[in-house]
């Protein structure tokens, strides 16, 4: 409504009025105020220049990529790869000797010794399965450059074989697609760091910075056995941020608004589920209480669900920089968004760029902590009163929140039902207030992640990774893109989290970023998962030109 009117009070006939009446210059008072259409001027969001790799190998640079030659080998490397069903199912166990499950990886292990040799030969394992391959650099006061992936690819469901148009492990390529599980999720970017390496070491590659790629195998279950222990194998060796940058799957390049919006994750939301139980002396439903453990509990579920987190906007969310990016770089956004958008600092901006993000369903959950109730268990017979009723509820934490935040709120809520029945509280092992002879409210978080640190959004990393993607994705050299779509890089914020979870404390320049046409990544954990050729050529250009700009 604020944003109506203003733009009505700016209507040029009311400034011709003004014009005439105050100054009778009306050409003069047009160029001084301008109307709803013209561009503000400011740069909240600069670009820069194209990072072209200065460095000329002996026979071929990136293009050589997007060759049917190259393309054709490529092909048949990524096919092996997906044929090769490297599964994580939920109920494996921590200890990977325990289960003959994990044995396909080393299926996967021999065939990248076949198909990489060169890259082969630095290979380490990590807890067995997990890929660590070390180039060591000429100067060893660089840091090294850490890139990521998984191994590992999410289960298909027996039942919906039938569904998948091609067997999800055939690795049928139609001519435009490859399809399969894990062509999306991401064996893509696995093969094409795997490729990227191949191609420099056959050009004799010698690295001056540290060049290491790390392959987790449980990503899928929360990355304890891959990701946890290569993570802690690289802390060891190189301590306390002592790796330049890190580059794991995440975003991509999507089309927004009339361009090309290269998103790089900077920002991952934190993660807390947690259980709440009321113990209750049970007995026999013949004599029951006015309330049930199982009715207290629901009414605690319904003070969650009538109090949902509001949406907030905190400092270092990059919702704000990446609609900025987007006001100002992509000439198809409402104009109205614009607006709000750069005059942000106005009070009122805010409020309405934030009734703006609430408004999106897909956007809506990136300021603000989610919460889902999603299992309560208690009772066993339905002639006895249940001693014990249990609900767990999972959050994503908001950007700028914490686990904390959110356990102060359950103890809020098991307070005030606690007084009104007279139970006690106990939470994380405080008493809060003493269990009394009607029952108890235990509180725990069996599991806690906090939000990731921020990565940098400047400097000169940052300014790599844009500008080694402004190259790969530009008009001009990439094949693939229309030449009259505009390109430009924006920080992200993920409302999930990758491997890179276990990689914290060995950098702040985290990227989560795959190199694709968003577009192109169809369906990933889901029936029919495939993937465009074309994204996959690009990919592997990306990580090429990429190790060139941080490595020499
Ligand atoms: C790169 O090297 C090749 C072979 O040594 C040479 O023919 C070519 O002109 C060089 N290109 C540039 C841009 O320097
Ligand atoms: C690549 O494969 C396609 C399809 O099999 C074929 O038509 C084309 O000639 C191949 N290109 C090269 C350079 O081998
Ligand atoms: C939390 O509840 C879930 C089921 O809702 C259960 O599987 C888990 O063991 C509980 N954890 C703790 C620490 O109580
Ligand atoms: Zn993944």
């Amino acid at each position: 409504m604020q944003l109506a009117e203003q733009l009505k009070r700016r209507s040029p006939m009311e400034i011709g009025i003004m014009a005439t009446i105050f100054l009778g210059l009306l050409a003069f008072i047009y160029t001084l105020i301008p109307d709803s259409t013209q561009p503000l001027e400011t740069n909240f969001c600069p670009q820069y220049k194209p990072l072209v790799p200065n460095y000329n190998l002996s026979y071929y640079n990136s293009n050589y990529f997007y060759t049917s030659e190259y393309s054709n080998k490529s092909l048949t490397q990524f096919q092996g790869a997906i044929k090769i069903p490297t599964v994580s199912y939920d109920d494996l166990p921590m200890d990977v000797t325990k289960d003959p499950r994990f044995k396909v990886f080393k299926t996967l292990h021999e065939y990248f010794e076949k198909t990489f040799p060169l890259t082969s030969q630095y290979v380490e394992f990590v807890n067995e399965y997990g890929l660590l391959y070390t180039i060591q650099g000429s100067n060893p006061s660089l840091k090294p450059v850490v890139l990521m992936s998984h191994q590992d690819v999410v289960p298909v469901a027996e039942s919906s074989l039938d569904l998948w148009d091609y067997p999800p492990f055939e690795a049928h390529f139609d001519g435009e697609y490859i399809h399969g599980r894990g062509s999306s999720d991401t064996k893509n970017s696995l093969l094409a760091i795997l490729e990227a390496t191949e191609t420099l070491l056959e050009q004799d590659y010698s690295p001056e910075r540290t060049l290491i790629l790390s392959f987790g195998f449980d990503e899928e279950i929360s990355g304890y056995r891959g990701a946890g222990e290569l993570g802690k194998t690289i802390h060891d060796r190189y301590g306390d941020d002592g790796i330049e940058v890190i580059i794991d799957e995440g975003s991509g390049v999507a089309p927004i608004a009339g361009a090309r919006v290269v998103a790089l994750t900077v920002a991952e939301k934190g993660y807390v589920d947690i259980n709440v139980s009321l113990d209750t002396t049970g007995g026999h439903s013949s004599l029951p209480p006015d309330h049930t453990n199982i009715g207290i509990i629901s009414e605690f579920v319904t003070l969650l669900e009538q109090n949902p987190f509001p949406p907030e906007l905190n400092e270092g969310n990059p919702v704000l920089p990446y609609f900025q990016c987007l006001a100002e770089h992509a000439p198809k956004l409402n104009e109205q968004i614009r607006r709000t958008v750069l005059e942000i600092e106005k009070g009122s901006h805010k409020k309405d760029f934030i009734e703006y993000v609430s408004g999106i369903p897909l956007v809506k959950y990136l300021i603000r902590t989610s919460q889902a109730a999603d299992v309560i268990q208690g009772g066993s017979k339905v002639n006895a009163l249940p001693e014990r009723t249990t609900v767990s509820v999972n959050h994503r934490i908001n950007i700028g929140s914490s686990v904390a935040d959110i356990v102060e709120r359950f103890e809020k809520f098991a307070t005030d039902l606690a007084r009104k029945y007279d139970f006690g509280v106990v939470s994380f092992g405080e008493t809060l207030i003493e269990p009394t002879a009607k029952g108890v409210f235990t509180i725990g978080a069996p599991r806690t992640l906090e939000t990731a640190p921020l990565s940098p959004t400047s400097g000169e990393i940052w300014e790599k990774v844009a500008g080694t993607s402004l190259h790969v994705f530009n008009p001009e050299t990439n094949p693939f893109i229309d030449n009259d779509t505009p390109v430009f890089v924006a920080p992200a914020v993920f409302p999930a989290n990758t491997d890179t979870r276990h990689y914290w404390s060995n950098t702040r320049a985290i990227y989560r970023f795959n190199p694709v046409f968003q577009e192109d990544m169809i369906e990933y954990h889901t029936v029919n998962e495939r993937l465009r050729w074309r994204s996959h050529l690009t990919s592997t250009a990306w990580f090429y030109d990429f190790i060139l700009n941080t490595t020499l």
